[in-house]
């Protein structure tokens, strides 16, 4: 049976709202964030990458990439490594344990992680790939990985590492549509997608380049994905979740990095309130003709209320 844009979906026995999902996204997908995606429909929103080694060290950046409560329903970690046992001890570890859906990172193409043998590394050592997808299962959480298509056009492995994946006990498959050799630029190649798709019975999600209803419904179609993981474009506009979702909403640009602004002030410090606000308000304005005279004026806002006061100014009127 086709899937339906939008609709529910059980991973590893949870039940997810819906399938349009939002990607762990480094610098961006913090609790705030991922908190109002949840309310706007997605059916899940990972934390950026965090490194299972660095767990350890339980610091302060640490603790606020962890950052959560119990207003965020479904909680969802994504871990960046290279070794099964580091793996298990944080899948099984404190820090994680508000955490019901682990997500393995196999698809960062950046050169320092690829060179430790993590990221999209791992999808070429499917042996070590297999070892900590089993890893992260001996915690008893629902495993999922995100991974890349392959390395280039030349070595597209995707169909026998979503066997490995599931083979190894995954609950779930992301697959991105580039390859690592395309980093973030070129158009996906959802036929990847669909390989991996007829290969397994887990779901499989299709990512790359959603950046509309149309996009996403192209995408379900062309890889008869179960669902689609929206990324840049979601952050972007977050109201996509609730068009995706067929979920009516009021809410405006305005209303929306006004609650992230209270949000985030409630949850950090007043500097990462700042970059995190400024970061969200620039992307917003992306396209909002007229907005571009507040630029210089956000930027050196050096207090929330500042950027308060900046915020009315370019939403306002838009
Ligand atoms: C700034 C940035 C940060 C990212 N951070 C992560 C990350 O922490 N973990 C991950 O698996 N992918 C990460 N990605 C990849 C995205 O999740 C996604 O797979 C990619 O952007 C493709 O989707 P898009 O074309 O819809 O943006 C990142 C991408 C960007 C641009």
């Amino acid at each position: 049976m086709k899937n339906q844009l939008g609709g529910e979906i059980t991973i590893g026995g949870i039940r997810l709202q819906s399938n349009v999902l939002m990607a762990p996204l480094a610098g961006y997908t913090c609790f705030p964030f991922r908190l109002m995606v949840e309310r706007l429909g997605a059916g899940s929103a990972y934390t950026e990458m965090v490194s299972a080694d660095g767990l350890k060290y339980n610091n302060q950046a640490t603790t606020k990439l962890l950052y959560t409560d119990d207003r965020e329903k479904l909680k969802c970690v994504q871990l960046l490594g290279s070794i099964p046992t580091v793996f298990e001890k944080a899948a099984k570890s404190e820090l994680l344990a508000p955490f019901q859906i682990i997500d393995i990172n196999m698809g960062c193409p950046v050169p320092q992680v690829v060179k430790a043998g993590e990221g999209v590394a791992l999808m070429e050592d499917m042996s070590k790939a297999s070892k900590i997808i089993e890893a992260c299962k001996r915690s008893g959480k629902v495993v999922s990985v995100k991974c890349r298509i392959g390395r280039n056009r030349e070595k597209i492995v995707i169909e026998e590492f979503a066997r490995m994946c599931e083979s190894s006990g995954a609950d779930m498959i992301t697959v991105h549509g580039r390859t690592r050799d395309m980093m973030y630029e070129g158009e996906p190649l959802y036929e990847y997608i669909k390989a991996a798709k007829d290969a397994v019975k887990i779901p499989v999600f299709a990512n790359g380049g959603i950046d509309s209803k149309d996009k996403a419904e192209c995408a379900m179609q062309q890889t008869g994905a179960d669902g689609v993981m929206l990324a840049r474009f979601g952050f972007e506009r977050p109201l996509l979740f609730a068009e995706l979702t067929n979920r009516p909403t009021t809410e405006t640009k305005l209303s929306l990095v006004m609650n992230q602004l209270a949000l985030a002030t409630e949850c950090f410090d007043e500097l990462s309130v700042l970059i995190y606000i400024k970061k969200l308000s620039s992307y917003f304005m992306k396209k909002l003709p007229g907005t571009k005279r507040y630029k210089q004026e956000l930027y050196k806002a050096g207090s929330v209320a500042q950027v308060r006061g900046v915020l009315g100014k370019i939403f306002g009127e838009a």
